[in-house]
């Protein structure tokens, strides 16, 4: 990259973005044909259309002269090259030598280019064909009802939520259950209603080595072998993971065991046999679809031309206003329930790969990177959070996502009231309200979002939306060249746990550890019933 033209690129867009901060700059204005806007018709300009996905990114703080500048620092960040890299398989994370090729677990090529993840599809097919046909039979010969994913991170957001997106396009063959937390009350919850002889496990765990995943796997095995003996294992668990050797060793026959591979990165693993709940729940031809619209995204995102790529300007955007707006969130509000674990699977692949303090070449970083990711569910939130976005001090720029058909049956009235929330949400927003009888009453306006129309929710749609969001992330890691593929920071909490647990069960002195964790070790200790 040439660091000089670079920042030539950022100082042209720090004194573009001085515009927008002025007192009388109305966002709204923009869209009003007696300004000096050579923008005459800003949502053509300003929207893109994937299929049945459309882009509505209007309502930003952009002009004709903006994108071209943005789009100069993609050019100088270099990329079309860094695009054309991960598609190619070259060792993009960099500090594991690994590539990151999610994007072949959704490639139909990939049947020639890449056997090994057909032949997973086809024995995650021929999985599913025996569980829905009832051909899979528990120790005591009884069919499997229940299915029950332990993981945790990648190894749960992803499939939970898609399961819970597609709840109307399930097969209702099985009841399919994710545990993710060590907390043991998740398990035994989940576990209260459910028979030993009628359940499956699934150990979804990139590396079987996450403790969580771990003490949950051999608590469920515990569960088991109170009414049956060991070989029951074999009957009752399956695992998907790197680590064929730990699973095997857990008493998984080799015939269940899942291979993944160490280029597909956990919160990038929906798509690998990590999304065998999904298929269980969809059925195979659910799955696929929810591939081959990945994969429409995928192509769009190789192929498409930088102004008209969707990932490419969601990326943009945020870095837009990361670094010249100081917004240090970003809320992705979905107004369709069943999405409402979208913003939760969002803040780890947004947050896990873009929170990096350090550069590729390991120099700290001179500028802002990732924000923070939340959001819940519109309308709900229009009754909580929604007023510190009208009239809070915070800048916080919003992601809305609609579908213009809902699945529920009936209802047509209400899901139009809730896209007419939507819509009305994104125009408040924007134009504020400044004519108040009183200062309380005034809304500033000027805040910017982005909206994000499905024609439907559909396995397909769905596929495209999370590989839009996959793209973005990368893109973004490109402009501020770190790595959006590791995740070091996770592993020193995981050590220190060990640490604490090793003090607390007396198998460590807790003199080494600071006094206010002494102190919390005590307390628990002396409040602890057992
Ligand atoms: O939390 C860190 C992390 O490594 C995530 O990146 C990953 O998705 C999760 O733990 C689970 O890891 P595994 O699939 O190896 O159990």
């Amino acid at each position: 990259m040439d660091a000089s033209r670079n920042s030539a690129a950022k100082l042209a867009l720090q004194e573009h973005s001085e515009q927008f901060r002025r007192k009388e700059f109305r966002l709204s204005a923009l869209f009003s044909p007696d300004t000096n806007s050579t923008d005459t018709n800003r949502f053509q300009e300003y929207s893109l259309n994937h299929e049945g996905l459309l882009l509505d990114y209007s309502k930003n703080f952009i002009h004709s002269e903006t994108i071209p500048l943005l789009l100069d620092i993609a050019e100088q960040s270099q990329l079309p090259a860094a695009i054309d890299a991960m598609f190619r398989g070259e060792e993009i994370n960099t500090t594991e030598q690994r590539a990151a090729l999610h994007v072949t677990l959704r490639d139909p090529e990939a049947k020639t280019n890449t056997p090994e993840v057909s032949a997973s599809l086809d024995r995650m097919e021929a999985l599913v064909t025996e569980l829905h046909d009832g051909k899979w039979t528990g120790y005591s010969g009884k069919v499997i009802t229940d299915v029950v994913n332990l993981g945790i991170g990648g190894s749960d957001l992803g499939p939970a939520m898609v399961c819970e997106a597609l709840a109307s396009f399930a097969t209702h063959k099985l009841c399919v259950h994710f545990v993710s937390n060590i907390d043991p009350s998740h398990l035994q919850s989940t576990l209260k209603d459910l028979q030993p002889e009628t359940t499956l496990f699934v150990i979804a765990s990139k590396s079987f080595s996450t403790l969580e995943t771990l003490k949950n796997a051999e608590a469920a095995r515990d569960w088991l072998l109170q009414q049956t003996d060991a070989t029951a294992t074999a009957k009752h668990f399956v695992a998907i993971t790197t680590n064929l050797s730990a699973a095997t060793e857990f008493g998984i026959e080799e015939k269940n065991l899942y291979p993944l591979w160490d280029w597909v990165g956990g919160r990038f693993s929906l798509w690998s046999a990590i999304g065998l709940p999904i298929a269980l729940t969809l059925g195979m031809d659910g799955f696929r679809q929810l591939l081959a619209g990945a994969h429409s995204m995928d192509e769009h995102f190789r192929t498409a031309e930088l102004k008209k790529n969707m990932p490419v300007i969601l990326a943009l955007l945020n870095f837009w206003y990361r670094e010249y707006f100081d917004a240090h969130s970003t809320a992705v509000i979905p107004y369709n329930q069943r999405l409402s674990l979208l913003p939760s699977f969002l803040q780890q692949l947004c947050m896990e790969s873009l929170g990096k303090s350090v550069d590729k070449q390991g120099a700290q970083t001179q500028h802002n990177t990732g924000d923070i990711i939340w959001g819940t569910a519109g309308t709900n939130g229009q009754h909580s959070y929604f007023q510190l976005l009208h009239q809070g001090t915070e800048f916080i720029p919003v992601d809305f996502i609609a579908s213009a058909n809902s699945d529920a049956e009936g209802g047509t009235q209400a899901h139009q009231h809730l896209l007419a929330n939507c819509f009305s949400q994104s125009l408040a927003l924007m134009e504020g309200k400044l004519d108040a009888d009183s200062a309380h009453k005034v809304v500033a306006g000027n805040k910017p979002s982005n909206t994000l129309l499905l024609e439907e929710l559909n396995p397909y749609n769905l596929g495209m939306l999370l590989a839009l969001y996959e793209h973005k992330v990368y893109a973004l890691s490109v402009l501020w060249n770190i790595n959006a593929f590791d995740q070091w920071g996770v592993e020193l909490g995981k050590e220190l746990s060990s640490e604490v647990f090793a003090a607390m069960s007396a198998e460590a002195d807790p003199d080494a550890l600071d006094e206010s964790t002494q102190g919390l070790i005590q307390k628990a200790q002396h409040w602890r019933k057992i």
